[in-house]
């Protein structure tokens, strides 16, 4: 299958600004070097604990934050440096789902205006009554009913907010959708529901998506590919079966001990990372995992490692071949 999105290098860091003078006195590698490719019709999960930086790769990757370094190539087109005006029908093609539909979504507009204005925005949908046809299909398509697009967000569940949200995605019809954690401020009663959802969107309408969670149980069940990143780096990446059976990062194995086993038979040890996450203001030299590493040689300290192949389509981010 081809390729719909890639990215190479991609590196966003933040100014930090101090002193009277506000002069940058440093930055915040938030993403550092991080690439991946996305097939049409995959889903790629991308997992990593909070501050690892998944929403600056999702924002950044559809440009509604500038990268700092690397390249984004989009079905085939370098839009890393595209001016506005050329964006713009890239920027169609792909849109994006916000983590908290409580926020996301304008309160003081109905739910037909909310899922309409990026059809307005675009130029599509010429009269009020093709905007009207199309939102009543998208509210269906999202198992809503065409009467709630005259309600207000508030008069709605998370759930359905979230659901709105996503038709709201769909409206102009993209090929690839971030979904940044668009589960996480839900029920778990809910969780379920719409990952289906997204889950069922995606067969039907053929969609490619960059599915962003915490949580490593989230995303096996609807991603093809898994890469986890830490600090601003993909550490691993692999088939979601793969790197649940046969993880080969330390930081992917403690991930997944954290995540319970419905089969009672099969133990797992529950690996403890030690102390917080790092800055990504001044991150560990060499590896950057390795201050919370079990596995850490005193080399670690010295050399960054490469993604390299450690099995057919999984890569690691680690020198120790002789672990896990
Ligand atoms: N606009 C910004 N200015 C400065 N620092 C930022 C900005 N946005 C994000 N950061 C920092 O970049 C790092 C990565 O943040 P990001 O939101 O991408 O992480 P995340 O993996 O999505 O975390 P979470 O799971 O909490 O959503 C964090 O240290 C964060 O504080
Ligand atoms: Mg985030």
């Amino acid at each position: 299958m081809s390729v719909l999105l890639e990215v190479k290098d991609l590196k966003k860091h933040f100014p930090i600004r101090g002193g009277i003078l506000s002069r940058v006195v440093g930055s915040v590698k938030a993403v550092d070097g991080v690439s991946f490719a996305i097939r049409k019709g995959e889903v790629l999960g991308l997992v990593g604990e909070s501050g690892s930086g998944k929403t600056t790769v999702g924002r950044t990757l559809l440009r509604l934050i500038e990268p700092t370094g690397g390249r984004i190539f989009f079905d085939g087109q370098d839009i890393t440096d595209l001016p506005k005006d050329k964006l713009r029908p890239y920027r169609r093609r792909m849109q994006i789902i916000f983590q908290d539909p409580f926020s996301s979504l304008n309160p003081r507009m109905t739910v037909g205006d909310i899922i309409a204005e990026p059809l307005v925005i675009h130029g599509l949908g010429k009269t009020q009554e093709e905007r009207t046809e199309r939102v009543a299909e998208l509210l269906k398509l999202v198992g809503l009913s065409p009467d709630h697009m005259r309600r207000y967000p508030h008069e709605f569940s998370g759930g359905q907010r979230q659901r709105i949200g996503i038709a709201r995605a769909l409206a102009v019809a993209p090929d690839f959708i971030v979904a940044d954690e668009p589960v996480s401020a839900l029920d778990v009663s809910i969780q379920a529901q719409v990952v289906n959802l997204l889950q069922d969107l995606k067969e039907e309408l053929g969609l490619t998506l960059l599915f962003i969670a915490h949580d490593l149980a989230v995303v096996e069940y609807i991603s093809d590919r898994v890469a986890v990143m830490y600090l601003g780096k993909v550490m691993e990446i692999a088939s979601a079966r793969e790197l649940y059976r046969n993880p080969k990062h330390p930081y992917t194995e403690a991930l997944l001990s954290a995540v319970p086993i419905p089969d009672p038979t099969v133990k797992r040890e529950r690996i403890v990372l030690q102390g917080d996450i790092p800055s990504p203001i001044n991150p560990p030299s060499g590896c950057v995992f390795r201050t919370r590493c079990r596995y850490a040689l005193p080399e670690c300290a010295h050399t960054v490692p490469e993604l390299k192949q450690v099995g057919p389509g999984h890569y690691k981010a680690c020198i120790r071949d002789d672990i896990l």
